[in-house]
């Protein structure tokens, strides 16, 4: 078993996927990165999913994200159940999905819970920086479908993190005010913030979302 950590470097692989062989850091380059995986092709939640994910493209693009999709079944099977995504959810299957037989990717990202199914992934989803660092965990049973717009919703975080300086709070929505964080000084945030901030607590700063 492979423990990966926030903030650690995603594990590179090699993997044989619908759009051809794929080396994961290459692939990603500069980009944002969503590795997701699915328990089984042809199932009724995966096939919603991966629909769901394909109209989102333009959401990905916006944000500078890369989405590739795994589960243990072949290549093969996967291109037979594309078709059935895109007859079924009225969308095109525009991202990769790896086939990963020999479960060598699900290894190296403990996709594989046994005491779930040792036969298939679960629902993991990593989000990844362009440093190549991990900053997004989450696991989800086979049975419940993602939320892909609490994802989108994460990773519009993350970079107002990683671009802006500020943080989220609770239940945070896009355009709503941000948190400025703990290490940016008063003096700085005057510079950072010019639409001001309010000093609800000498550590509760909120600012307008740049
Ligand atoms: C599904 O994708 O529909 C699914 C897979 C495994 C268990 C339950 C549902």
């Amino acid at each position: 078993m492979n423990t990966i950590r926030l903030g650690d470097e995603a594990p590179n692989f090699t993997a044989q996927s619908t759009v051809g062989e794929v080396n994961f850091h290459s692939w990603l380059g500069n980009s944002w990165g969503i590795l997701f995986s699915h328990p089984a092709d042809y199932t009724p939640v995966c096939t919603t999913e991966l629909g769901t994910v394909a109209k989102y493209k333009t959401e990905f693009d916006k944000r500078n994200v890369k989405v590739v999709a795994l589960s243990v079944d072949g290549l093969e099977s996967h291109h037979g159940w594309i078709n059935d995504i895109n007859e079924t959810q009225n969308t095109a299957v525009n991202f990769p999905i790896i086939a990963d037989e020999d479960k060598k990717v699900s290894a190296l990202y403990d996709m594989i819970h046994p005491n779930s199914d040792d036969k298939m992934t679960v629902r993991s989803v990593f989000v990844i920086a362009p440093d190549k660092k991990v900053k997004l965990i989450i696991t989800y049973p086979a049975s419940t479908g993602r939320n892909f717009d609490e994802l989108l919703r994460v990773i519009d975080s993350l970079q107002l993190t990683a671009y802006k300086k500020v943080a989220t709070p609770a239940n945070w929505e896009n355009g709503e005010d941000c948190v400025i964080l703990p290490s940016v000084s008063n003096e700085e945030a005057e510079k950072l913030f010019p639409k001001g901030f309010v000093e609800v607590k000498p550590y509760l700063r909120l600012t307008p979302q740049v």
